[in-house]
């Protein structure tokens, strides 16, 4: 059976303090609670090791990156390798997120190479698509996110596929306020789930989690996990409030 996971993306946000003080609140609210899914928050570079240092049970707090460079190491000014990322304890790297295609021109090819990288050091990877507002609004979501799926990770063995976890992430909902409906968000799910199962057959795809993000709040969490195909989410301005946050977790 595939996991259900509530996935955590800072962002660019919180200092090292505040980004330590969240992850003892959110280490320290799930000795509480028996959350039916796995937790996991993906912090800035430079907050992972310290995060790390903080969290009590690994087992109900997993950490992870925002992202990791396309080389293994070596001249390239700025950049934090999969191999770093990995040596802080951390588990998880967020790969593909909208905003880094966007604003940092992410492409297939490069995400490929830091997919690679990410399995090799045994980070897994949550692997971020999804569509912006004109594709939407011209019904060519479906395409859209075919193809991201199938250039940034078909290449993968059906093994390392099952690896990793998938992020459908609208862009227009990122941030915006603006969630997919839970129907919306069933029906893409969906699709993508049969996208992999024409690639890697039914069972990997059944295994394969899908996780919803793009204003994923308390107040619409249950709504959208109550759908067959959405396994969870990847939670970004909720994510940086303990309670918040714990809400979504809860809404499991
Ligand atoms: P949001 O971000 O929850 O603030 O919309 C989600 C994400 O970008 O991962």
């Amino acid at each position: 059976m595939r996991k259900k996971i509530v996935a955590g993306n800072w962002k660019m946000n919180t200092t090292l303090q505040e980004g330590v003080k969240l992850a003892e609140e959110v280490d320290n609210a799930l000795k509480t609670v028996e959350p039916k899914c796995d937790v996991i928050v993906c912090v800035p570079f430079t907050h992972l090791a310290s995060v790390n240092a903080v969290i009590t049970n690994p087992q109900k707090l997993g950490l992870g990156a925002e992202n990791c460079a396309n080389h293994k190491s070596g001249a390239y000014t700025g950049e934090v390798s999969a191999p770093m990322v990995a040596s802080t304890g951390a588990k998880y790297v967020i790969l593909g997120h909208s905003e880094r295609r966007q604003y940092y021109g992410e492409t297939s090819e490069t995400l490929r190479e830091k997919v690679a990288l990410a399995l090799e050091n045994g980070l897994t990877p949550i692997f971020c698509i999804g569509e912006v507002l004109e594709e939407r609004e011209a019904n060519k979501h479906f395409e859209v996110v075919k193809t991201q799926v199938s250039e940034g990770l078909f290449n993968l063995s059906a093994d390392d596929f099952g690896k990793v976890i998938l992020a459908y992430e609208p862009v227009w909902a990122i941030g915006t306020g603006k969630t997919a409906t839970a129907d919306q968000a069933e029906e893409i799910h969906a699709f993508i789930r049969s996208t992999i199962a024409e690639k890697y057959g039914n069972e990997v795809a059944d295994n394969t989690s899908i996780l919803y993000g793009g204003s994923c709040k308390p107040t619409n969490a249950a709504e959208l996990f109550a759908k067959p195909d959405v396994d969870g989410g990847l939670i970004g301005g909720a994510a940086l409030k303990c309670a918040d946050f714990m809400g979504i977790v809860t809404a499991f």
